[in-house]
């Protein structure tokens, strides 16, 4: 999508997927956070107008009606501050949040703080976070540019040194695509935003294998910027077009939350995922208990790195944290496995310290031909 030069635009159906998934994300964590701290903080780097042309919410209003929801339960507080660089959008999103200041009760709407900021994203966000006194208290952070160079390495650093801070960045491939191209200007930016210079291996890559690569060298940059955690994925719209989501945390229980908010998203939004691990690259529908191909084929590559085979748990702990999917989809993928001759497990029941082997390499086992 060319990037809107009016106020609002229409809602197109990944943005759809993406509220939905905010939403769903966001709906367990507040009430875990609420019930342990006193107030949780919700920030946008890229706020947008809060609404969309067919008057759909916009990201901020569609967390301003969680929060409202989770106070309802709690005698706690929520902040939002958020920043974007258009006037025009900001005065549209201060409507938008008056207005859902009036559907909210009064009695919740004194417990919920907004501040709006015009300007660029950085530095605007990590001042006004530092000097509200948010950071290192629980801080939700959403980054979701049109896709340039706008998030320096060095916000995500500052961020990621405080362990209850979480962000979900979003940006369509041209983001890294255009690094890719060898003489153009955005050497300096792309330093910038990968926190270093070790993406420039990009301008040896095949033209195949270029986005790929600068993706991958992306999640390295989020993980060495402290987020221990991460977790990314395609969404596919109906056209083929890709949008890119990256999480990142430092906590193994938030990439399980994401995980169960992305498999709950609304099939209905016509949007599917793909594994980026995923060599052959397939789509996957939106279902509970998706196709499994893609997760076999990485689950048999991992297993044969290792010679001595490979326990459940290491497989469920690889599932969670390098795939997108869920650890509870591994026994009953490794049992169909076996029973089609791809690996062999010891003991053949299988617990979590069961090991998987490549079937021909099993231990004392004669190979197959
Ligand atoms: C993809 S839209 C955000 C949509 C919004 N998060 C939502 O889902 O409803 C990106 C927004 O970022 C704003 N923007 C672009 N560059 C920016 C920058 N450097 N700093 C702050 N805002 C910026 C644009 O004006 C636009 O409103």
């Amino acid at each position: 999508m060319a990037v809107p030069k009016a106020v609002v635009w229409p809602r197109d159906p990944h943005t759809a997927a993406k509220h939905d998934l905010l939403k769903k994300y966001l709906q367990p964590w507040a009430p875990i956070l609420l019930t342990h701290h006193d107030s949780v903080t919700y920030a946008e780097g890229f706020a947008g107008p809060g609404v969309y042309e067919g008057g759909e919410p916009g990201s901020p209003v569609v967390a301003h009606q969680v929060f409202a929801e989770a106070l309802q339960q709690r005698p706690k507080r929520v902040r939002l501050v958020l920043v974007e660089e258009d006037a025009r959008r900001v005065e549209k999103l201060q409507r938008q949040l008056t207005l859902a200041r009036q559907h909210t009760p009064d009695e919740i709407s004194a417990r919920m703080q907004s501040e709006l900021h015009t300007g660029t994203c950085h530095p605007i966000l990590l001042d006004r976070l530092r000097a509200g006194g948010h950071l290192g208290k629980p801080l939700f952070v959403l980054l979701d540019s049109y896709g340039g160079p706008d998030i320096p390495f060095s916000l995500l650093q500052q961020l990621a040194q405080y362990k209850r801070t979480e962000v979900m960045l979003t940006f369509v491939p041209n983001f890294l695509t255009r690094f890719a191209a060898k003489n153009d200007g955005h050497r300096g930016a792309g330093d910038a935003a990968f926190g270093g210079t070790e993406w420039h291996g990009v301008f040896t890559q095949p033209a195949g294998r270029k986005f790929a690569y600068l993706r991958d060298r992306y999640r390295e940059s989020i993980k060495r910027a402290g987020f221990t955690y991460t977790l990314h994925f395609e969404m596919v719209d109906e056209g083929g077009h890709p949008l890119y989501l990256l999480y990142g945390t430092r906590h193994e229980l938030g990439v399980e939350k994401m995980k169960d908010a992305m498999w709950s998203v609304d099939p209905a939004y016509g949007i599917q995922y793909r594994d980026p691990k995923d060599v052959q690259q397939q789509a996957l529908d939106l279902q509970f208990e998706p196709n499994t191909d893609p997760l076999r084929r990485m689950l048999l590559e991992f297993i044969a790195e290792s010679p001595a085979g490979r326990a459940v748990e290491d497989l469920q702990q690889y599932t969670l944290l390098e795939t997108v999917y869920r650890p509870a989809q591994v026994v009953s993928l490794i049992e169909k496995m076996r029973d089609d001759e791809a690996v062999a497990t010891e003991p053949r029941r299988i617990t979590k310290k069961t090991q998987v082997f490549p079937y021909a390499k099993k231990p004392g086992q004669c190979e197959l031909f």
